[in-house]
């Protein structure tokens, strides 16, 4: 469903709005937006790439649009994001949770993660089992590649509801902020708060993240069967250090 600016009531924010909007803040951008470069390289090179927690499935419409002719997979529990996904239909999509990767045996060169994805996994059941079934989607030598905010740097520090960003143009006027509800060990849950510009709440949507470090992280890939390829701190190949916002990781199957 398409945006409809004046019809916004606090019941007519729809979660086909929500993700819509989505796509209109963080819009796929491998031409100017270092992380979303990362991922398109990696996807041109890989003949067939599942993209886990694909949501509204932009990095596959890309890779598509830039003529990739492989086979692309995007997997995401999240019906109205799949729903906008489903728009290209030279495309799989699957709703699951990346444990749901399990279906797929040998059949994928690649493996991503995309926009902090990865911190969706956040029990450690979960981690295992959800790398346990990317690990096994993959053929041999197959890459799993990802990246997790790097918990050194405290991203949540600046989620308060006083950092307000402006959604402004190509038919929207909003507002939106966060705020975390609790720190729990490396378990962060936060409330993101949709607005209009005179306050009126339209959405609050409720998050956990967990932010695994460095060492923790590589003792679940290796676990998993996973070796670490390459790891950086940026999108341009700098180190992990504890002012790094993000750990980039791409991992091979052993
Ligand atoms: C920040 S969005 C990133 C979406 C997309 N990768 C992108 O780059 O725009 C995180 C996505 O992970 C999905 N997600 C949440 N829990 C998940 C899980 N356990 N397994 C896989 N995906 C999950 C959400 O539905 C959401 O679409």
């Amino acid at each position: 469903m398409d945006f409809t600016p004046d019809a916004f009531t606090p019941d007519a924010f729809t979660p086909d709005d929500a993700v819509a909007l989505y796509d209109e803040m963080y819009r796929w951008d491998g031409a100017n937006v270092p992380s979303d470069r990362f991922f398109d390289l990696l996807v041109h090179d890989a003949d067939s790439v599942l993209d886990i927690g694909c949501g509204t499935g932009m990095m596959l419409h890309q890779a598509r649009d830039a003529g990739h002719t492989g086979r692309l997979v995007g997997l995401d529990p999240d019906l109205p994001s799949l729903r906008r996904a489903r728009r290209r239909t030279d495309i799989e999509w699957v709703e699951g949770v990346a444990v749901d990767s399990a279906r797929w045996q040998d059949e994928f060169a690649l493996a991503t993660m995309a926009s902090n994805a990865f911190q969706c996994l956040v029990t450690d059941e979960d981690l295992r089992a959800s790398l346990a079934a990317i690990h096994g989607a993959l053929r041999p030598g197959g890459r799993f590649a990802f990246e997790t905010r790097n918990p050194a740097a405290r991203a949540w520090e600046g989620w308060i509801p006083s950092a307000v960003q402006t959604i402004a143009g190509g038919g929207w006027d909003l507002r939106q902020w966060h705020e975390v509800e609790s720190v729990i060990d490396d378990t962060v849950t936060f409330t993101e708060t949709t607005a209009r510009p005179d306050g009126t709440v339209l959405d609050v949507g409720r998050t956990t993240l967990r932010f695994l470090g460095e060492t923790e992280l590589d003792t679940f890939l290796t676990h998993a069967g996973f070796a670490v390829e390459l790891r950086q701190g940026d999108w341009e190949g700098g180190p992990v250090t504890d002012t790094s916002r993000s750990i980039v990781t791409v991992a091979v199957k052993r």
